[in-house]
């Protein structure tokens, strides 16, 4: 426990990245189970590179069937399980969602990417709605990231859809998983952010403080809600 799913329908949308950049940064602190649960099987290869952290276990093998067991089994070994799943909206994804404790829906900032993110949400109350026949109360945390983002200016897209997220009531982090090259070479030179070669890539370290933010906020907001619940039942 906690169990955290990334998920978002549209492929590209920055699930992955994110993921891998959020699971190193827990990985620092305590051990994490990453389910590779993409049928590519990006954060396995990454693996293979041979320098992932000794607090990272990465189980890839999972099919639709066995998703919701594995889950449910590495959440009684390690603090943290993360899952990673491919962008699409097959059932896999919403026996992964079955299984969360928070859900992560990554969007890129253009309205088009907003308005995708939005058939995750329809995963999540889908979900929702199939507890509450028996706990009327029931919500499960969830939140956008935005991703790919200018580190040096808030677009006007992104500003928008903000405000329509606000006003609709559809939570999303503070933080946003800028568009940094040192998130690409993660995954080209199959090394963790803090391992990057500085003199190769530009900016490693204002990537590593964007990822302890998001890793940040995302256990405050686990914290908080966790809270919540206490107080509520
Ligand atoms: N913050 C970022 N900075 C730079 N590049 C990024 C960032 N996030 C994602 N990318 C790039 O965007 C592309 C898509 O990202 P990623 O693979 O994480 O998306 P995804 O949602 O997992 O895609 P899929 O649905 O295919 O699994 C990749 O080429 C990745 O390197
Ligand atoms: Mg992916």
């Amino acid at each position: 426990m906690p169990v955290i799913v990334f998920v978002s329908p549209k492929g590209g949308a920055g699930k992955t990245t994110s993921c891998l950049a959020l699971s190193e940064q827990i990985a620092r602190r305590v051990p994490v189970t990453v389910i590779d649960a993409d049928p590519n099987h990006p954060i396995k290869s990454w693996a293979e590179g041979g320098n992932s952290p000794a607090n990272m276990t990465i189980i890839s093998d999972v099919t639709d069937k066995t998703i919701g067991e594995t889950i449910a089994d590495a959440a009684t070994k390690t603090p943290f399980v993360i899952v990673d799943l491919e962008g699409t909206a097959a059932t896999i994804v919403a026996y992964a969602i079955a299984e969360s404790d928070f859900v992560v829906v990554p969007t890129q900032g253009s309205q088009l990417d907003a308005e995708q993110a939005s058939r995750a949400f329809g995963l999540i109350r889908a979900h929702e709605r199939g507890i509450q026949k028996h706990k009327p109360d029931y919500k499960l945390p969830y939140a956008v990231l935005f991703t790919r983002t200018s580190a040096a200016i808030q677009s006007r897209d992104t500003r928008h859809i903000r405000k329509s997220f606000e006003a609709g009531g559809i939570p999303f982090f503070e933080t946003e998983l800028n568009e940094r090259a040192a998130f690409k070479a993660m995954f080209s030179y199959r090394l963790p952010l803090e391992m990057l070669p500085t003199d190769e890539v530009s900016n490693v370290g204002k990537a590593i403080e964007n990822a302890e933010a998001f890793a940040r906020e995302l256990i405050a907001r686990i914290t908080s809600e966790a809270h919540q619940e206490k107080i509520s039942s």
